[in-house]
């Protein structure tokens, strides 16, 4: 459940009309909802209550640093991805002994940063990273805290782009071949070894792939202990999915009665970093209409409804195809009419919405994309030199912007014309 309710034709999000909104912060603009995000936060790690766990939320979902304290002050630690969100996590106030570390490419001085700051993990993905750590480790004279990420090859049947867990994608270590990188780590000065960690995929729609690379786990870390390598952590990753159309996820409460079914008699603490499922629901996309036009063809008439968000704003319907149900702000009672929702940018992959049944809308009605809080705003960009857009943070019947909108200015923030500006003739 979410706080985006209509009420006798008008959509609110909490107590605030998002038209209201919309009028003052102007279009387009991310809108969060702070009882979504902590409802959603407290029932998936409530879920795990009665065993030892600690939920680090995928920064890379979305990494506003209001909503990253807003986690951190309900107890969350943070999972992420580059320096950059570990900048962000820090500065939001995250516990550095709440976060941990992931990805296959991490750099010399990412490395060094994280070391600096005290992470409790670096989930390392290959013997070269391995070797790397222990360099920088040394060199600092501390010991980095590592768990492996291990590639189980379990299908999590979801969209080729995010599946992560296939032997034949890039990530972490083949299981069978994560024995013999442990032994080595276990001899290396500056190396604390500490756990196991995997990721097989987002927006998992079935709990079975879970069990399947978390037994797959299981085994592997039994033949850890037999070697005698003690393992404190076993990490799960992120993955459940959510209901954009009329997919049927499994409730946080199902996926983790499972897990803890699973893990009865393992002593390690057990980390798992959600993004989707906190964040996907709680927030929307607000975006005006600027004009409707059709294209007569030979076969059918084609209706489009430009509005004035796009593919940088909003990138998943034109990478992955998804869904995202698109309701008007306002229902006036329109007749349906099949649209292409499309923004400003030119070229034709940028869309919201395909063949879409939409109530008839004119120039200037507001229009609410659904289900943009995860990997909304956080995969935006300026393609077509478009200032990214504003975000704004409901509580109650109260909001605030937790991101301006870019200026003009910010876009061309850090470029240089060699020699200075020469007029043309
Ligand atoms: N942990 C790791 C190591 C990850 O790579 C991811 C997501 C997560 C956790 C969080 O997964 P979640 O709980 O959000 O499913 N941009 C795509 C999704 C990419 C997911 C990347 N990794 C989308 O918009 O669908």
């Amino acid at each position: 459940m979410n706080h985006f309710v209509s009420t006798n034709g008008e959509l609110f999000c909490e107590q605030v009309s998002v038209a209201e909104i919309a009028r003052d912060v102007e279009t387009p603009f991310y809108l969060y909802s702070k009882a979504t995000l902590t409802r959603h936060f407290q029932a998936f790690d409530s879920a795990f209550a009665g065993i030892d766990h600690l939920t680090c939320f995928a920064v890379k979902a979305c990494s506003n640093i209001a909503i990253l304290n807003l986690f951190s002050g309900l107890g969350s630690g943070a999972d992420i991805v580059s320096g950059g969100e570990l900048y962000r996590a820090l500065t939001a106030g995250v516990d550095p002994q709440r976060i941990i570390y992931s990805g296959v490419g991490k750099t010399e001085q990412e490395l060094h940063y994280a070391l600096e700051a005290g992470i409790l993990l670096f989930n390392v993905e290959s013997s070269q990273e391995l070797e790397r750590l222990q360099q920088v480790a040394a060199a600092k004279g501390v010991k980095a805290p590592v768990s492996f990420r291990v590639n189980p090859d379990v299908d999590p049947q979801t969209h080729a782009y995010i599946s992560t867990g296939l032997a034949k994608n890039k990530f972490g270590i083949p299981i069978d071949e994560a024995l013999e990188l442990y032994e080595r780590a276990m001899g290396m000065e500056n190396i604390e070894v500490k756990g196991v960690s995997c990721h097989i995929g987002s927006q998992l729609t079935l709990i079975s792939p879970f069990i399947e690379s978390l037994r797959k786990v299981k085994i592997f870390v039994e033949r850890l202990t037999a070697k005698g390598i003690t393992i404190d952590f076993i990490d799960l990753g992120g993955g459940v999915g959510i209901t954009y159309d009329t997919e049927q996820p499994p409730h946080p409460r199902d996926y983790a009665e499972a897990i803890k079914q699973e893990l009865q008699g393992f002593k390690a603490t057990l980390i798992l970093e959600p993004g989707r499922v906190i964040v996907g629901n709680a927030a929307i996309l607000v975006t005006e209409v600027q004009y409707t036009k059709s294209n007569r063809g030979t076969e059918q008439v084609k209706k489009f409804v430009v509005v004035d968000a796009a593919m940088n704003d909003l990138t998943r319907p034109s990478l992955y195809g998804a869904y995202h149900a698109i309701v008007p702000v306002l229902e006036k009672g329109a007749e349906c009419e099949v649209v292409d929702i499309v923004g400003p940018i030119c070229e034709t992959g940028d869309f919201l919405a395909k063949d879409r049944e939409l109530p008839r809308v004119e120039q200037g009605d507001l229009l609410a994309v659904m289900s943009a809080g995860a990997y909304g705003f956080s995969m935006s960009s300026n393609y077509n030199s478009r200032p990214r857009v504003a975000e704004v943070l409901v509580d109650g019947s109260h909001y605030e912007i937790i991101r301006r909108r870019e200026t003009f200015e910010s876009l061309v923030q850090g470029e240089t014309i060699p020699g200075g500006v020469r007029h043309g003739h």
